[in-house]
């Protein structure tokens, strides 16, 4: 049987006409990488969080989509990303997470770098007992820097180089969320990591979470108070897209206690809470007592890992007097998530049926997905 190929400009087409983004870009390994070059390379991602590397000194790789990166915060707690390779002989510079004590030793031949990058030391690169060459010109030879940018404490890379500035690039986004733009935000410890591991492409969580169309059959529980009449769709196309809901009001435990909220927000957040897929790889949800943002790395063509980062706007509330409710939190957001993973394991699976055509948008449920297929489609048309 042949496969059906469906062309990518099906998908910029009006959504009432359009199909989503063809089989082949959610199982063909040759494509997976295509996006990789396509998608992520010319544009600023997130790579990772500023919590990865909490203390100065701190140095942290992320293998992304199989780019080997390390993020470093440097004693005056600049945060910066490199290559992960030594610019010897192309040794993996560093495998684990860890606190750097003086440089970062390359574990081959032991050049080492400052946490800036600077290669500071090639042992005996000259004969035993020569520690330098004139060949080997150490200002010229530092580890390669990935130009990158930390918003509320997630860090943004753009391996080419040449993207708008990161404000530029988020400046619709800014302009949507000037009151939480800036805020300061406080990570929950460590229950307040949700890690997921699913069976599918990068791009089907984000579409998942970019719809509450799914909500009364996928999350009864949270459609219970959070009904789909109670929602609206957010779309800035180009940019980012997602969903909004009305009544977010939550109840943690009997006694009524409260996070704290985020200062200076207007009414409008009282009930409001919104949850963007800002293009390509993260969701960020915001709420008057806590920030979320879901970070998607591709693993392959068919597999992907997500990690939920739960933020709150006071320092006391990641106390271990609060434990018990930022507990309730993970617990509620977790069962959510999992609920979910189903449902984009299940579009995967969907993906090798030879017919599929990409699928039907509704032009009122799914202007939010649409939204992101037509991004990614335009970005592969490039
Ligand atoms: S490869 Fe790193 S020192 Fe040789
Ligand atoms: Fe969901």
């Amino acid at each position: 049987m042949q496969a059906r190929v469906q062309p990518l400009e099906s998908v910029i087409q009006p959504i009432s006409k359009a199909n989503g983004l063809p089989n082949e870009n959610y199982i063909d390994p040759i494509k997976f990488q295509e996006e990789i070059k396509k998608v992520f390379y010319p544009n600023w991602f997130c790579l990772g969080f500023g919590k990865d590397v909490p203390n100065p000194g701190d140095v942290a790789p992320i293998d992304f989509a199989g780019i080997p990166l390390l993020i470093t915060r440097d004693r005056d707690n600049t945060i910066r990303v490199f290559n992960n390779v030594c610019r010897h002989r192309g040794m993996k510079l560093v495998e684990e997470p860890q606190n750097i004590v003086g440089v970062i030793r390359c574990p081959y031949h032991s050049w080492c770098y400052k946490l800036n990058g600077d290669l500071y030391a090639t042992p005996h690169v000259g004969g035993a007992g020569h520690n330098k060459h004139a060949a080997i010109e150490r200002d010229k030879t530092g580890l390669f820097e990935v130009r990158s940018h930390v918003w509320l404490d997630m860090v943004f890379v753009n391996l080419s180089g040449d993207a708008p500035d990161f404000e530029q690039h988020a400046a619709k986004l800014f302009e949507r969320w000037h009151e939480f733009k800036d805020q300061k935000l406080y990570h929950g410890g460590d229950d307040s990591t949700i890690r997921l591991t699913v069976n599918s492409n990068w791009k089907l969580p984000i579409e998942n979470t970019s719809e509450y169309y799914h909500l009364p059959w996928v999350h009864p529980g949270l459609n219970s108070y959070s009904r789909l009449q109670d929602h609206y769709y957010i779309v800035e196309s180009g940019k980012y897209s997602g969903t909004g809901t009305m009544v977010y009001n939550p109840q943690l435990d009997e006694s009524g206690r409260k996070f704290a909220t985020f200062p200076g927000l207007s009414e409008k957040w009282n009930q409001a809470a919104e949850y963007i897929s800002f293009y390509p790889n993260i969701q960020i949800g915001v709420h008057k007592d806590h920030l979320f943002v879901i970070h998607v790395t591709p693993l392959s063509v068919d597999q992907t890992e997500e990690r939920v980062e739960i933020y709150y706007a006071d320092p006391a509330m990641c106390s271990d007097e609060w434990a018990d409710l930022r507990n309730v939190k993970k617990d509620m957001w977790t069962e959510v998530f999992q609920e979910d993973v189903f449902a984009v394991e299940g579009m995967q699976k969907g993906r090798y049926a030879p017919d599929f055509d990409g699928g039907k948008f509704s032009p009122t449920m799914d202007v939010a997905t649409h939204c992101f297929h037509e991004w990614v489609a335009r970005q592969l048309l490039n």
